[in-house]
């Protein structure tokens, strides 16, 4: 048997970034070679094996076809007669496509390094077709290396858009699109991965309420950018730049959604887009199955942001209640991440990113001054219950009411 490093480890190392995993591809063996070595199957009717000690992925060279929708509709083919170039045909990219032996020899029918030079994500074969979610992978190595100036090959977008035509897309699990999506958030240009997925049709398909918000006008004197579209790419570049995590960021994209509904007449204006986003940033939330963390933070900002930037202006009573629904006591994780998001969407305006954020720190006095208010005197003047629940509410007022004069003054 031949064995052969593949995939992203030699695209990698060609790029000279640093090889996380290696996949390794085995040319010329049965499963029963592999499982007499000690190779570890991966589930049941799969031809990939784990290697013993170091745990790497070892998968006999193999050909697909597609053989209904879905990822679930597959037929593949391993036997030792398989040939490296075979296995390699059906993959995705052609810098994904190479492989390697030992002396790092390469195997490269496909042309990868030629375009790993042209800085080109070109897909292999017309069996790129053959998992639709190979639209969302190329999107997320574009937003990976778009840094190094790789684009998607005019072909290949071609063929992305067709199969975002095609329906494909929707036969895509809500567990694989978000293992794509969000690896794709925490990449270095996560607005790439949008504006790949909107070129070729497919954020059309995934997130409509995202694509709706291209060509939807804002006021120009708070948005000098006018689009909303374009201004949530901003946004989410912005929080990238600030390294922001994957929470912070799935708020980041969400946050406006509710302007995408506003009637044209009300044009530039989005009166209570706030509110009216909730219900599609839940959808959203739903449809990708995304994390609790990333779904509750995503609704939060989507409600409050209006609130985190007249932080300055809002009377103690609203800026408790603002406190409150953070339950920021318990939470004070979250209430900083919603800080980290208004904060990222102010500076997501054209022209505007280097401006400060006081309504950060504003946000965070706040918080710290409530916290102040101790609830041992109250307990001790024979408070309890609701009337105990009521009290506190009242010296966090008196405390956020100081706090308010004390900062204006
Ligand atoms: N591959 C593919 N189509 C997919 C998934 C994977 O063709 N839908 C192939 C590609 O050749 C890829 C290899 O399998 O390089 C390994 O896949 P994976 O580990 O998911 O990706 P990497 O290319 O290693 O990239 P990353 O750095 O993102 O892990």
């Amino acid at each position: 048997m031949q064995i052969y490093k593949v995939g992203g480890a030699v695209r990698d190392r060609l790029l000279g970034k640093p090889v996380t995993d290696i996949d390794w591809v085995v040319v010329g063996a049965t499963t029963e070679e592999m499982l007499a070595k000690g190779f570890r199957p991966v589930g049941a009717d799969f031809p990939v094996f784990l290697h013993p000690k170091s745990g790497e992925e070892y998968a006999l060279a193999r050909t697909e076809r597609k053989s209904g929708r879905g990822y679930g509709g597959f037929t593949f083919h391993a036997s030792p007669e398989v040939t490296l170039e075979e296995d390699l045909i059906r993959r995705d990219l052609t810098i994904n496509a190479m492989a390697e032996d030992d002396q790092q020899n390469l195997t490269d029918p496909y042309h990868g390094q030629r375009d790993l030079e042209a800085r080109l994500l070109r897909h292999v074969s017309p069996a790129f077709a053959e998992d639709p979610l190979r639209v969302l992978r190329v999107a997320r190595f574009a937003a990976r290396y778009a840094g190094l100036g790789f684009t998607v090959a005019p072909e290949t977008l071609e063929l992305m858009r067709q199969l975002s035509e095609s329906g494909e897309l929707e036969a895509l699990t809500a567990e694989r699109s978000w293992k794509e999506i969000s690896r794709a958030l925490m990449e270095d240009q996560p607005q790439v991965f949008i504006e790949v997925l909107r070129e070729c049709g497919a954020l059309k398909v995934l997130m409509p309420e995202v694509d709706a918000l291209f060509g939807v006008p804002q006021p120009e004197a708070h948005h000098p950018e006018i689009d909303t579209g374009v201004h949530t790419l901003s946004v989410l570049e912005q929080a990238a730049q600030h390294k922001q995590p994957l929470t912070v960021r799935w708020a980041c994209l969400l946050h406006d959604l509710g302007k995408g509904l506003t009637p044209e007449e009300e044009w530039p204006r989005h009166i209570a887009h706030e509110h009216k986003g909730l219900k599609l940033i839940k959808a959203v939330n739903e449809r990708f199955k995304a994390p609790k963390d990333c779904q509750e933070l995503a609704l939060l900002v989507g409600e409050y942001h209006t609130h985190g930037h007249r932080a300055l202006e809002l009377k103690p009573s609203t800026l408790l209640e603002l406190l409150q629904s953070f339950d920021v006591y318990r939470r004070p994780h979250r209430f900083e991440e919603f800080i980290a998001a208004c904060e990222m969407d102010a500076r997501g305006r054209k022209g505007l990113e280097q401006r400060s954020y006081p309504q950060a720190e504003y946000l965070r006095g706040a918080a710290n001054a409530t916290r102040t208010v101790a609830v041992q005197p109250l307990l001790e003047k024979g408070f309890k219950g609701p009337e105990l629940g009521e009290a506190i509410k009242r010296e966090r007022l008196k405390a956020l009411k100081a706090y308010k004069e004390a900062a204006s003054a």
